[in-house]
């Protein structure tokens, strides 16, 4: 694969950017909020610890020796049945599928920079109702921004790895940092900080069932973007000499910390200001705006940076999303970069339309299925039951199918000691967990 390599800092800087990204802002705080805090961010980090950290590092192994697109890796690694592990790759459709509702998600918050500057909703059920204008009616505002996500994602990637994707990620990532940052010292200074460290660490295991369980763990992998052959690309780009167990370390660290950051300073102002810490997909377009109405001034320049550093963080993880395939494209059918990129991200354009109209009035009712519309089923299933299933092959994969040997190579001048716990956790700690929430799964379904 003839490609253009990461930069040392550039490659740690997109994998970050994809790792954070709508999950941290906007999915983190109000799954926190409907499962009842404390109990479910212990399960979450626990899980990002014991699991999220070992397949992370077993997902950008398999980049760095595979070198290729993630079907072409797996097929050149494993040693026996290529052409069945190759369908391990294909893992990375997932990316398309989350990009159909995260393109139409990145649109909303396109929508609300732009209206957040004219002025803010004066009470919640101001803001309820404009929200529920724009998802239930608001057709053409919809299609309009999905569509300029779509077009920033489709310019970025075809302009390639350096140009385009290391480029985005060097420039916007330190500003979503330093953005988040102000936003979060200035929560330590009010009085509702004290209490979104209660809500947020301590535990209240009466509000944890099945459901909560596999939410939690779903998102401990969607959160590190794992399951999608988003970091297992990235890797294909890496130096050779590069430090896998450095980067996941620092990705881990930065993903983890911003969203527990995130949290806390949206549950201050929540609490500061009276709001509700569990109000669903909302929390962020609905309590927030009119939290932040009530802040005057100030709330105005917050309401423009958060969202700005909310769209910052969408793009630098859809392009993620997007790249697998499109890389996929290049190795597989010789395709240009161009061509792969507009037709990849084609499919998402177009699905994600069908994932608007299913919340628009009139069409919602032939697009729902179950207790979930389109756009539900596209968000549950990926973080529920496609990522840990990718995250059960890889484990799976590097843990008993590569051979010890060739693992230990890379891994053990990095890990040193520590490399038999994380040979231990991927082998069983990894596969077993996952089962398990699929089970859940099953129940929760
Ligand atoms: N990690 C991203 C987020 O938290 C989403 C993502 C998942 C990106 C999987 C790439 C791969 O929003």
């Amino acid at each position: 694969m003839k490609i253009a390599r990461f930069s040392r800092i550039g490659f740690i800087m997109a994998a970050a950017g994809s790792a954070v990204g709508l999950g941290n802002i906007w999915k983190f705080p109000y799954i926190t909020g409907e499962y009842g805090g404390g109990a479910f961010v212990l399960i979450y980090l626990v899980t990002v610890l014991l699991i999220g950290f070992s397949i992370m590092i077993a997902e950008m192994l398999i980049g760095y020796l595979g070198r290729a697109d993630t079907v072409s890796s797996f097929e050149n690694l494993a040693p026996t049945r290529k052409h069945l592990w190759k369908f391990g790759g294909f893992q990375s459709l997932a990316g398309l599928f989350v990009m159909i509702y995260y393109s139409v998600v990145i649109g909303w918050i396109f929508h609300y920079i732009v209206s957040a500057l004219f002025g803010l909703p004066s009470s919640v059920d101001e803001a309820k109702t404009v929200f529920s204008t724009m998802l239930h009616s608001d057709f053409k505002t919809q299609l309009f921004y999905h569509t300029l996500s779509f077009l920033i994602v489709t310019f970025v990637i075809a302009r390639g790895i350096k140009g385009g994707i290391e480029k985005l990620n060097m420039v916007l990532m330190p500003m979503l940092f330093i953005i988040v940052g102000v936003m979060f010292l200035y929560a330590t200074t009010l009085d509702g900080f004290h209490k979104a460290v209660e809500f947020m660490f301590k535990p209240d295991f009466s509000k944890i069932n099945s459901t909560a369980f596999v939410t939690a763990v779903g998102h401990a992998f969607f959160t590190l973007s794992l399951g999608m052959g988003s970091i297992m690309t990235y890797s294909a780009s890496l130096e050779k000499n590069a430090n896998l167990v450095k980067s996941s370390i620092i990705v881990v660290i930065l993903d983890t910390a911003i969203a527990l950051f995130a949290g806390l300073m949206l549950f201050t102002f929540l609490y500061e200001y009276g709001g509700q810490p569990s109000s669903g997909p909302g929390l962020v377009f609905i309590s927030l705006p009119s939290v932040f109405y009530q802040m005057g001034m100030l709330g105005n320049i917050f309401a423009v940076m958060f969202f700005v550093s909310l769209a910052f963080a969408g793009l630098t993880s859809a392009v993620s999303l997007v790249e697998p395939m499109v890389q996929y494209f290049i190795d597989r059918f010789s395709w240009g970069r161009k061509k792969a990129s507009v037709m990849t991200s084609l499919f998402f354009y177009i699905v994600g339309i069908v994932a608007i109209l299913s919340h628009i009035d009139g069409y919602s009712s032939y697009l729902t299925w179950g207790s979930r519309n389109f756009f539900d089923w596209a968000d549950f299933l990926t973080a529920a039951f496609m990522l840990p299933v990718g995250g059960l092959i890889m484990s799976v994969f590097v843990g008993y199918v590569l051979p010890k040997s060739q693992v230990e190579k890379v891994l053990r001048p990095q890990l040193g000691r520590t490399f038999e716990v994380w040979y231990f956790s991927l082998r069983y700690i990894a596969p077993v967990s996952l089962v398990i929430v699929m089970l859940n799964l099953v129940g929760v379904l």
